[in-house]
């Protein structure tokens, strides 16, 4: 099975904290192993992010890195950055087969991200968010995982809010 990591462009702890919290909730609970984030290096992202973790199960890593160049040079495998101004996701699915970094932007993504990636990919070509464009794009790519190790874990039900604590 291929691995796929998120690299999260620009986080600004005071404008940005739900935002990429989200970013990585969705990236863990859609299947990605880890969240690598640019921009302001932000503890309390990553101990919320930990703390779900924790209780829900893992493997899942938030990491921060100074720079966005070095990583998407280095990456072995594909590199995908989400933007409105891509190609169709759907039609190049099927040429992603190897270990994936999917990059999503903030505000403004710098031009040569642009033209550093292997692949630029719209979910519409509509500006949206970088959490909905995550979420359908981990959907189609990713398979789900068995998280190890949770303390919690919810027993899926029509009317009631159960879970199992261990
Ligand atoms: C608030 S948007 C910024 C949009 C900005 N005009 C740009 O694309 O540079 C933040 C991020 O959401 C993601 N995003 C927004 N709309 C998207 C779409 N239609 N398809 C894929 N990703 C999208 C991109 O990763 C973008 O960097």
């Amino acid at each position: 099975m291929t691995k796929t990591f998120i690299l999260r462009l620009g986080h600004r702890p005071f404008r940005d904290k739900r935002v990429s919290t989200h970013v990585c909730l969705v990236a863990r609970a859609l299947g990605a192993q880890g969240v690598y984030y640019t921009g302001e290096h932000d503890s309390e992202l990553e101990e919320s992010v930990n703390k779900v973790v924790k209780a829900w199960g893992g493997p899942f890593f938030v990491e921060h890195v100074e720079g966005w160049r070095k990583l998407i040079k280095d990456f072995k495998g594909d590199t995908v950055q989400l933007t409105m101004y891509g190609l169709p996701f759907e039609k190049n699915l099927k040429k992603l087969k190897k270990d994936l970094l999917v990059i999503v932007g903030s505000s403004k993504v710098p031009p040569e991200v642009y033209q550093l990636v292997d692949y630029n990919l719209a979910v519409t070509n509509q500006p949206h968010s970088e959490i909905g464009a995550l979420a359908v794009f981990l959907d189609h790519h990713c398979e789900k995982t068995n998280f190890k190790d949770a303390r919690q874990i919810i027993e899926p039900s029509a009317r009631k809010k159960l879970m199992e604590e261990k």
